[in-house]
Formats: C-alpha cells, sequence, structure tokens
C-alpha cells in the first residue's frame, strides 16, 4: 500500500511561479516546488539564477507576477498587510545582506525576533546568550552590530533567524562569508533546528555544505528549477 504524505505536510508550495521584474527581467520562470515538514532544502545556482528572489517571494517581500504560493495551508498572496507581517514573524529569515540594525548591539539584534513573539527576558536572554556561544560570537554580545566583521555579521543574522526555533528557516548564502570553523557551527545550528522539526531553505554557492548529505537538492538555471543528487 503507498502512503500518500496529507496536504498539510507541505509547509512549503510554489505552484506554477513566474517573477518578472520589470520591464522585462524573467528571474523565475513556471517554478513548482514544494517543501514538506521537517525537509532541509539546498537551492544552488549561478549568481542571478533566482535564488534571492525565491526566497523574497516567500516572504512577501516580491510578489509573484504569476502562480500561487502557499505557506501552511495559506495563499500568501491574498494576506492582509498585518496578516503578512504575522506570517513574518513566523519564518526566520537570515538574509544575503543581514539586515540587521547596525546602532542595536548583537544582543538586541537577535532578541528583537523573540521580543516580537512575547517571549520573557529570562528565556531571551537565555537563548541568545546560547546561540552567540553556539557560533563564537560571545565576545561581541555588547557591540553595536554595525561594527562587525561581514563574517560577525553573518553570525548574528544567522542567529536572528534561529532565535523562535521557528517552523520555517530560510537561510540566503549563509556560510559565504564565514572560514571553515564558522561554516561548521552555522551548519550544525542548522542541523540542530531541522531536528528538532524546522524546515530549512539555504540558498548557497559552497558545495562543501551540501556533499554527501542525505538532503534535497535544488538547482536553479534560466529561470528553472531541477533536483539534484547531494553525492
Ligand atoms: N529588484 C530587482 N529589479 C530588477 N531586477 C532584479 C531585482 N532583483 C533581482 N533582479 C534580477 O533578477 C535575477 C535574479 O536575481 P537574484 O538576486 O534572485 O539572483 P541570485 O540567484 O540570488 O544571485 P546571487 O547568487 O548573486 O545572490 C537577476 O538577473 C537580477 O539581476
Ligand atoms: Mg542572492
Amino acid at each position: 500500500m503507498t502512503t500518500h504524505p496529507s496536504e498539510n505536510d507541505k509547509i512549503v508550495d510554489i505552484v506554477k511561479v513566474t517573477k518578472i521584474y520589470p520591464p522585462d527581467v524573467m528571474a523565475l520562470r513556471d517554478i513548482s516546488l514544494t517543501a514538506r515538514r521537517g525537509e532541509l532544502i539546498f537551492l544552488t545556482g549561478a549568481s542571478g539564477a533566482g535564488k534571492t528572489t525565491l526566497l523574497k517571494l516567500l516572504t512577501c517581500l516580491e510578489r509573484p507576477t504569476k502562480g500561487v504560493i502557499e505557506i501552511g495551508g495559506n495563499d500568501i498572496n491574498t494576506l492582509t498587510s498585518k496578516a503578512v507581517q504575522k506570517l513574518r514573524q513566523r519564518i526566520g529569515v537570515a538574509y544575503q545582506d543581514f539586515r540587521l540594525l547596525p546602532k542595536q548591539t548583537v544582543f538586541q539584534n537577535i532578541a528583537m525576533a523573540m521580543e516580537v513573539r512575547f517571549k520573557s527576558p529570562k528565556e531571551i536572554k537565555q537563548r541568545v546568550d546560547e546561540l552567540l556561544e553556539m557560533l563564537a560570537i560571545t565576545d561581541k554580545r555588547n557591540n553595536p552590530s554595525g561594527k562587525l566583521s561581514r563574517g560577525e555579521q553573518q553570525r548574528v543574522a544567522i542567529a536572528r533567524a534561529a532565535a523562535n526555533a521557528p517552523p520555517l528557516i530560510l537561510a540566503d548564502e549563509p556560510t559565504g562569508n564565514l572560514d571553515d570553523e564558522s561554516t561548521a557551527r552555522v551548519m550544525s545550528l542548522f542541523s540542530q533546528l531541522n531536528s528538532q522539526g524546522s524546515t530549512i531553505i539555504i540558498a548557497t554557492h559552497d558545495a562543501s555544505i551540501y556533499k554527501n548529505t542525505h538532503h534535497r537538492l535544488l538547482h536553479l538555471q534560466h529561470g528553472q528549477i531541477t533536483e539534484k543528487d547531494t553525492v
């Protein structure tokens, strides 16, 4: 007997999505992709292939030109701006350009994600300090994030995305500025979150993080997506 995964097993469902940036940049062409709860998916493709665009569509930073995107069974194109705000609070995003508040400290930048979810100050302190330790940036805890190196800022952005251990995490080129040791730390944090149930999509050029893993590997080329082997 074959078992079919139920519909609510899908956390992300992208159906025939096209994204054209005006006037005529075809960033994504008729893409379909389903992510099931608990998957870790690597998204690869040359610079300009559309990886960031795909992730931006999932948080409504960009809107599809055509097609439907469902997250947790809801068509995100029909959400009110308040509902979009709520959706964003439930997705942990580490942006390619970090988007930290430069004057706020490292601690404050990460804590913010938990404050909007009404976590207690005690829980916030515990979790933020744990993440700083895991990513080896404890010594920068009280420094303004704008004064950090790019690799340090990158780890702060990842810690912020991970803070609430959200059901969905999107990481855009998360190891782009990191040395081998920091890369290993970041990947071990993602593995931990994934084994605790978070679905994670990682856009990357870094083959070392997906080679010989058992996770899904998707490749974007000329605006289209194909499934590849990680071994
Ligand atoms: N706001 C925008 N306006 C117009 N064109 C855009 C915009 N954002 C991206 N593009 C174009 O869309 C295409 C896909 O860009 P995208 O940033 O998604 O690529 P990427 O795969 O993330 O690249 P990289 O690996 O360099 O980060 C590119 O041709 C890019 O120039
Ligand atoms: Mg990009």
